[in-house]
């Protein structure tokens, strides 16, 4: 079977390597699945400049977490799939339900394990979720990561109400999402973007309130100006160290912030004051578990949710995807075809 491998110390392209491995085959618990399809994070750029922490992260690697396809085989004792049922993986191999441990951390595909991006992967047959039905391999390849993450932020913890409005930074996979979930679940979505013609897209998704945070370097006045100074609900707070304080300053008293990255970086002052003063309620998310992409996948279909793909590549064109992601001209995901 073809797999890609992230090799250690060298820089994107030359770190990618296509290399033949023989297909394995499924032991007791696990199955055999035949990838179709694999997408990008952010966090994969990460990964290939080798500056995860060390404990989260093997090399090398086959790299990315977010993968669909089908049963291939089953191994002894399989009694949740059979042959030709459609999957996605999960982020976490081993965070099945419950609380988030640190040992769930050591399980995550395409950083501290392999990934997906291969013809065939083994899985325990705990760590994957049906594909919901409507979509195709390549669409539901978006969902383990970046839908999930928007997903466990909106709903998970604090379920946003019907009425609340939501404020999304930039127009990434994460954000893309959130603003999907939010319309669904009857929210008002607020979004900014470094981009016009972005922010017209997001207003075609159902975004009621556009801010371009270049023209505004002051967007979280903007925020409240569109809010008659009370401010958003929820954040979906993507940036990290350089947009916390004036997502603070954008957040209604009482309202939530769910930090989830880090696209300015992570190192930069940050007033804590407004948490106190504005009641406001931080909340760490980290991707989700199986039982979390079980619930998202049934909203998914519910809805007849549509993932927003930017574009698709074939896996020889690996190098130019990442290229593609790291230029951040994309809108939503970023996919490749195996
Ligand atoms: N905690 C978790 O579990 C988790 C899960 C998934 C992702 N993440 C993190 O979340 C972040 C987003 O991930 P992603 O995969 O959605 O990224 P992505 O698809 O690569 O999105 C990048 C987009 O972010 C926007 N952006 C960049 N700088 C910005 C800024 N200063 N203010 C507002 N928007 C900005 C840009 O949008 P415009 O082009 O529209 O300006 C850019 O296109 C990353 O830091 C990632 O590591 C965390």
């Amino acid at each position: 079977m073809k797999v890609i491998k992230l090799l250690t110390g060298r820089p994107l392209p030359q770190a990618l390597s296509v290399e033949e491995l023989e297909t394995p085959t499924p032991g007791p618990g696990e199955v055999l699945v035949r990838m179709h399809a694999a997408s990008l994070n952010y966090r994969d750029l990460i990964v290939a400049e080798g500056s995860l922490s060390g404990a989260q992260q093997a090399k090398p690697l086959i790299p990315l977490s977010d993968g669909a396809g089908e049963i291939a085989a089953t191994g002894e004792g399989v009694t949740r799939w059979r042959e030709g049922d459609r999957v996605v993986g999960s982020f976490f191999r081993d965070w099945l339900d419950g609380r988030f441990l640190p040992k769930h951390m050591q399980s995550a595909l395409g950083g501290a394990i392999d990934g997906v991006l291969a013809e065939y992967r083994l899985f325990p047959e705990t760590a994957l979720a049906r594909m919901p039905t409507h979509l195709s391999f390549q669409q539901a390849a978006t969902l383990p990561c970046a839908a999930l993450t928007a997903w466990h932020a909106l709903f998970e913890k604090t379920p946003l109400l019907p009425g609340e409005t939501v404020l999304v930074l930039g127009t990434g996979g994460v954000s893309v999402f959130a603003l999907q979930f939010a319309r669904i679940a009857g929210a008002k979505i607020i979004a900014t973007s470094s981009s016009d013609e972005k922010l017209s897209r997001m207003e075609q998704l159902g975004a009621s309130g556009m801010i371009n945070y270049r023209a505004r370097s002051d967007w979280d006045q903007a925020v409240l100006e569109l809010t008659d100074s009370a401010g958003v609900d929820q954040i979906i707070e993507v940036g990290g160290a350089g947009t916390l304080q004036r997502s603070f300053s954008a957040s209604r008293t009482g309202g939530r912030v769910s930090l989830i990255g880090r696209l300015t970086g992570i190192e930069d002052r940050v007033d804590p004051r407004p948490i106190m003063a504005k009641g406001l309620t931080v909340q760490g998310i980290y991707v989700g578990s199986v039982a979390m992409l079980e619930r998202m996948v049934r909203s998914i279909e519910a809805s007849g949710m549509q993932p927003v793909i930017d574009r698709t590549f074939v896996i020889d064109d690996t190098a130019q995807a990442y290229a593609h992601l790291k230029a951040a001209a994309h809108f939503g995901k970023v996919v490749i075809e195996i």
